[in-house]
């Protein structure tokens, strides 16, 4: 899938490069992959990390699902290979922001093991964070922001991630939330604590 249709293309290198930027923006380049069910807290959480990490001077930009949908992923639905797709562009401008220098998050379902590997395996170890939002999906159901839960479980929607669509739990993600149990302000503290702990910031 990642074998490029083009043929006669070349890699050029910058003259800028990752280790300058990063020097400049005083932090790492990293990947904060949020993953967990619709209504687990993902956006909420991200946009509270960002924010916090704006307030600290670090260069940091979400790439928040829904949003992702209405331009660069448009032409995507729900079913198992656009999901796939979905997570692959995803995950490949991703890659550029690590390259930039950049905290890169994204709020995604990202439901599948093996794309969310797939993105893993696009960047180097330590370059992507897994982040659970543990949730409970009768917690996230009983949330349900924007009432689609109760479309899905009225046959509305199909392939509802948790109700007709898998959702597969990470094995070894970076790090874990209960987000079903904890507040926002403390999922977001532990989120920036780690990278402070582990020298991205
Ligand atoms: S993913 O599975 O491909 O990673 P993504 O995070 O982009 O999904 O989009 C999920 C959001 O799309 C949900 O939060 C919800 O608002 C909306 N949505 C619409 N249809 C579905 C569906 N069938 N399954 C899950 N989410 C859906």
């Amino acid at each position: 899938m990642s074998e490029p249709v083009s043929t006669n293309i070349t890699w050029h290198h910058g003259a800028v490069t990752r280790a300058d930027r990063e020097a400049r923006n005083g932090n790492r380049g990293v990947i904060l992959w949020y993953t967990g069910l619709s209504g687990c807290g993902k956006s909420t959480i991200a946009l509270e990390v960002e924010k916090r990490l704006f307030d600290l001077g670090k260069h940091t930009y979400l790439l928040d699902g829904d949003n992702i949908r209405f331009g660069l992923n448009s032409n995507l639905g729900f079913a198992p290979q656009d999901r796939t797709e979905n997570i692959r562009r995803i995950g490949e401008v991703a890659k550029l922001f690590v390259d930039a220098g950049i905290i890169v998050a994204t709020a995604f379902i990202s439901p599948y093991r093996a794309d969310r590997d797939r993105v893993r395996a696009l960047v180097a170890p330590g370059d992507m964070l897994e982040i659970f939002l543990r949730c409970d999906i009768s917690v996230c159901e009983q949330r349900d922001p924007k009432g689609l839960y109760k479309k899905a479980r009225a046959g509305e929607i199909n392939d509802f991630t948790g109700v007709s669509a898998p959702y597969e739990e990470p094995l070894s993600p970076e790090i874990v939330l209960d987000s079903g149990a904890m507040p926002v302000d403390a999922c977001a503290r532990a989120v920036v604590e780690y990278l402070q702990e582990h020298g991205y910031i």
